[in-house]
């Protein structure tokens, strides 16, 4: 079975524990494509040759979560040859047999319009960075402002800026606990398989 879930929003929104619960519920594979953009960013040097060359160990190295690495991350993001050197490898995860879910900015606009379900997944920015903040600690109004420097420039840019599909279903999580906000994905995606 090809069924792909294409889950995008704005930073620290929910996207992360929304798909994680979806993949596991259902039994599909997840990809984080935010953590290709932190890799890229964290590497150095040429970013394109990074995106080119990246691994599964420059996946899994340290530090990708901080704030520091978001920010280098969105600025190799809005390189289009980094973005093409990315697309092949989550088109070909997107539709891998047995489901997918894919959360990042453009998997329901520029990944995979053909997604079964698109979700986009936004809150208000105070929330998010409270959210974010609870995990990464310091300075509350540094972490909102990162966030907010960091939708700007996921919005503004010309290749694949972050903005709901035409037919994906927003689901604001600004006054909901997350149980609640992943148990409407589940129910959205059961709902499309028929179950
Ligand atoms: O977890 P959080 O929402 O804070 O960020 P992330 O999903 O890890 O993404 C980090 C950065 O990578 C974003 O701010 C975007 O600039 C970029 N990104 C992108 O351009 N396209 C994607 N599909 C995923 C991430």
């Amino acid at each position: 079975m090809i069924f792909t879930v294409a889950i995008d929003g704005p930073a620290a929104a929910g996207k992360g524990t929304i798909s994680r619960a979806v993949a596991a519920h259902f039994g599909f594979a997840h990809l984080d494509t935010g953590l290709l953009y932190r890799a890229v960013g964290a590497k150095g040097g040429d970013p394109v040759m990074a995106a080119r060359a990246l691994t599964e160990a420059d996946l899994a190295r340290e530090g990708l979560r901080t704030l520091e690495a978001g920010q280098a991350a969105s600025r190799v993001a809005v390189i289009p040859e980094v973005r093409a050197a990315l697309l092949d490898f989550q088109r070909r995860f997107a539709r891998r047999a047995g489901g997918a879910v894919l959360d990042g900015r453009d998997i329901g606009t520029v990944i995979c319009p053909e997604a079964e379900v698109k979700l986009y997944v936004t809150a208000s920015a105070e929330v998010r960075a409270h959210r974010r903040w609870l995990e990464v600690g310091g300075d509350e109004a540094r972490v909102l402002a990162e966030v907010k420097e960091r939708d700007a420039r996921d919005m503004g840019r010309a290749d694949a800026p972050l903005k709901a599909a035409s037919d994906a279903m927003v689901i604001d999580t600004s006054e909901m606990a997350a149980d609640e906000a992943v148990a409407t994905a589940l129910a959205v995606v059961a709902a499309r398989l028929g179950r």
